[in-house]
C-alpha cells in the first residue's frame, strides 16, 4: 500500500507520522514545493522508526510527482492555512489553483488513486477535485467531519467529565463554523443519550464550542491545528488501506442522498478498499434537516466562487 501526502507542512507531516506509527502502509511519499522540505521531514520521521517501531518507508520529493506513481491513496493538504480571524472560505482564491494543479499531477501518475482532500475550504476543494479529475464519486473524499466529530467527542467528554472513549457522536454538514451540524440528539455515552448527563444549556455550549473548534485553535496557535487533522486523515486512510469498513462523516458528492444534489458535504460514509463504499442516510428530524439544507446553501455559495 503506497500513500502519497502532498504538502509537508504541519498537517501533512502529522498525517504521515500517524500513518507510519500505525504501521499498515508499505510506503509514504511526502511531496512539497519547498526545496528539500519534504525530504527533510521524511528523513526526520524515518529516524523515529526504531523508536516508534514501524517499518513504513517514508520518502520526500520536491514537487516531483513521478515519485508518487501508482499510489493507492493520496492526501492533499497543500495550500495556505487559516490565520487568526480568517474563515476557511477566505482561502479559496489561492487554494483552488493549488488543489487543481496537485490533483492533475496526482492523477497523471496514479490513475487508480483514491483522493482525500484536506485543503480548505474543504467541501469546495473536494467539489473542485471532482470537476478537475472526473474520478468516480467513491474515489474522492473530503476530510472534515471525522475531525469535527473528534472535537465534538472531546468537548462532550469535558462536559460529562468522562473518558472521550466512552462517547459516541458525529458532526455532519459543511466543514465551516456556521455550517457544521453536531448531532447532539444522537450523541451517547455508552449508548445512553448524553442529555441524561448534562443540561440542555451545557449541551448547547458543547455544540457552539465544537463549531468553532478550528477557529479556537487558530487563535491560540497563530495558524490552524495539525495533530487532530493529521490523526483524522490517518484514520480515513487506515480504513481504506485495511478495508475496515469504518463509518466516518466525510465530504462526499451527493446524488439525491439527503435530498441534495451536485455538491460535496459531510455525511456518514463507510470507507473501504474502494474509497466510499456507501453513503449512509440517517433519519434526521425536521430541525436537523433544515440545518443541513442551510449548511448546503453555504457550501453552494462557496462553490459558486469557483466560477
Ligand atoms: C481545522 O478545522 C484545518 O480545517 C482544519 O483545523
Amino acid at each position: 500500500m503506497k500513500i502519497t501526502v502532498v504538502g509537508a507542512g504541519a498537517v501533512g507531516a502529522s498525517c504521515a507520522e500517524y500513518i507510519a506509527i500505525k504501521n499498515f502502509a508499505s510506503e509514504v511519499v511526502l511531496v512539497d514545493i519547498k526545496e528539500n522540505f519534504a525530504e527533510g521531514k521524511a528523513m526526520d520521521l524515518m529516524q523515529t522508526a526504531t523508536l516508534n517501531g514501524f517499518d513504513t518507508k517514508i520518502t520526500g520529493s520536491t514537487n516531483d510527482y513521478s515519485k508518487t506513481a501508482n499510489s493507492d491513496v493520496a492526501v492533499i493538504t497543500s495550500g495556505i492555512p487559516r490565520k487568526p480571524g480568517m474563515s476557511r472560505e477566505e482561502l479559496i482564491g489561492i487554494n483552488a489553483g493549488i488543489v487543481k494543479t496537485v490533483s492533475e499531477n496526482l492523477i497523471k501518475h496514479s490513475p487508480n488513486v483514491i483522493l482525500i482532500i484536506v485543503s480548505n475550504p474543504m467541501d469546495t476543494m473536494t467539489y473542485l477535485a471532482h470537476q478537475v479529475t472526473g474520478l468516480p464519486k467513491n474515489r474522492i473524499i473530503g476530510m472534515g467531519g471525522a475531525l469535527d466529530s473528534a472535537r465534538f467527542k472531546y468537548r462532550l467528554s469535558e462536559a460529562l467529565e468522562c473518558s472521550a472513549l466512552d462517547i459516541d457522536g458525529m458532526v455532519i454538514g459543511g466543514h465551516s463554523d456556521k455550517g457544521m451540524l453536531p448531532l447532539t440528539r444522537l450523541a451517547t455515552r455508552n449508548s445512553v443519550r448524553v442529555s441524561e448527563f448534562i443540561t440542555e444549556e451545557r449541551l448547547q455550549k458543547v455544540l457552539e464550542d465544537t463549531k468553532v473548534g478550528g477557529a479556537t485553535l487558530t487563535s491560540m496557535l497563530g495558524t490552524s491545528a495539525w495533530y487532530a487533522p493529521g490523526a483524522a486523515v490517518s484514520s480515513l486512510v487506515h480504513s481504506i488501506a485495511c478495508d475496515q469498513y469504518k463509518m466516518f462523516p466525510c465530504s462526499a458528492m451527493l446524488n439525491g442522498e439527503y435530498g441534495l444534489n451536485d455538491l460535496c458535504i459531510g455525511v456518514p460514509v463507510i470507507l473501504g478498499k474502494n474509497g466510499i463504499e456507501r453513503i449512509v442516510e440517517i433519519d434526521l428530524n425536521d430541525a436537523e434537516k433544515e440545518k443541513l439544507n442551510d449548511s448546503a446553501e453555504g457550501v453552494r455559495a462557496t462553490n459558486a466562487l469557483l466560477d
